[in-house]
């Protein structure tokens, strides 16, 4: 209800709309109304009230409402559902459950705090209270499940292409799905798979954005590898602006990959803002640890990396665990 009263004042910017009009909508008393734009009001967003005229929106807060995000997102699927969460332990744990009772393509779960957020390889993604995106966009691509990958970096793209609209700071790309400033963490990808053998039944697009956190914030946590867009752009980022950013960047790579199924449109693009071509890699997996160097990725998203016998050698994602540049990330 409190969502529907905020979409009712965006919708009404220009006039007052009274209790009255609300109550008599929505079937519930003035006093409810009443009760709800106080509530509004405690989380930040300027409402004026004037006697026997009623409520105007003034100004909002940073928060995530779907209706604020909505309002401005202009996609065809991407967004155009969306389930917004004052605090949940992790939008992918979520997307998982959605799937199972079924979604709109391109339905988008975002969290204002998660509780136990995850990285890849088990880790831990902190997800403070308000500070940063976190969110999943669900899909249901029509192509096969070993393509499903390279929509992790459709993703990275995405962000890169969103953040850079906002403001023109240094951010890269670490394959296959970081976005680091300086060396330094602000964006992680977790893609999650619900497939047969050969067909896709949902993914879960997790995206973890460092957007607001202070520089104490991240050394109170211990984490002197991670930074955020405020810190390393020296101003306070709207959320809202970067989510509408990066489903909208989203949603046209994604319509390319769906239609060429295949991310070779976007390849010299991802490859401009790559940090690990021409690195040193080690390339880890289960007993072995290979030594080579990053040098191309192909059309299927995969890393190609030389060998010290000369070997070229084609590595996915899942397959290994590349180290060697910023090796903590
Ligand atoms: C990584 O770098 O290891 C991936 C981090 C992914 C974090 C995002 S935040 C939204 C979504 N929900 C999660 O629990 N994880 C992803």
């Amino acid at each position: 209800m409190k969502e529907s009263i905020l979409k009712e004042l965006i919708e009404n910017k220009n006039r007052h709309i009274s209790g009255q009009e609300l109550s008599e909508k929505y079937g519930v008393s003035r006093t409810a109304i009443w009760k709800y734009i106080k509530k509004l009001k405690e989380e930040g967003f300027v409402i004026e009230s004037v006697t026997n005229k009623g409520y105007v929106l003034k100004n909002s807060p940073d928060t995530l409402y779907a209706v604020e995000i909505k309002e401005r997102l202009k996609t065809e699927f991407i967004g155009k559902e969306i389930i917004y969460l004052n605090s949940v332990d992790s939008t992918n744990n979520y997307g998982k459950a959605l799937a199972t009772q079924g979604f709109h393509d391109g339905t988008v779960i975002v969290s204002e705090e998660q509780t136990e957020g995850r990285g890849r390889l088990g880790r831990k993604w902190i997800s403070q209270k308000g500070k940063g995106i976190w969110m999943t966009i669900m899909l249901k691509p029509d192509v096969e499940p070993d393509k499903a990958s390279q929509v992790t970096l459709i993703a990275a793209l995405s962000v890169l292409k969103g953040i850079k609209n906002i403001k023109d700071i240094d951010v890269m790309i670490k394959w296959p799905n970081d976005l680091v400033i300086k060396g330094k963490k602000v964006c992680g990808i977790l893609t999650e798979l619900g497939a047969e053998i050969d067909r896709i039944n949902f993914l879960c697009v997790g995206i973890g954005i460092n957007v607001n956190g202070e520089e104490e914030d991240f050394n109170n946590m211990g984490l002197n590898t991670a930074t955020s867009l405020k810190i390393m752009a020296g101003e306070s980022i709207e959320r809202k602006r970067l989510i509408v950013e990066v489903l909208e960047a989203f949603e046209n790579l994604y319509k390319l990959f769906l239609k060429n199924e295949s991310i070779d449109y976007m390849l010299e693009e991802y490859k401009k803002h790559l940090v690990n071509i021409g690195k040193d890699v080690r390339l880890i997996s289960k007993n072995t640890e290979v030594k080579a160097i990053a040098e191309d990725i192909n059309d299927k998203g995969h890393l190609m990396v030389r060998l010290k016998n000369g070997d070229l050698m084609e590595v996915s994602s899942g397959e290994v665990s590349v180290r060697g540049i910023y090796d903590y990330i």
